[in-house]
């Protein structure tokens, strides 16, 4: 679904992910994370808030070029 800046209703973000609550909020505590950790910042996977690889199928459908945030520990 490509944007359209003249649409009426803007294109949804989060289409799946927890649809139950006004506002997805995540917290993932640092001390949690052993080496490192793979976040989604395109809204698909099925794994929230992790990455699962579905933002490939995304950019494939869309042209679009997201991807994930990764958080590596920093080695001593
Ligand atoms: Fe969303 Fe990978 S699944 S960034």
């Amino acid at each position: 679904q490509a944007f359209c800046p003249k649409a009426r209703t803007p294109p949804l973000v989060n289409l799946n992910v927890k649809k139950d609550v006004n506002k997805v909020v995540d917290t993932v505590d640092i001390e949690d994370i052993t080496e490192k950790a793979v976040f989604c910042r395109c809204w698909r996977s099925k794994n929230w808030p992790y990455c699962d690889g579905a933002h490939g199928t995304h950019n494939q459908a869309t042209n679009d070029n997201v991807g994930p945030l990764v958080i590596t520990k920093k080695k001593d």
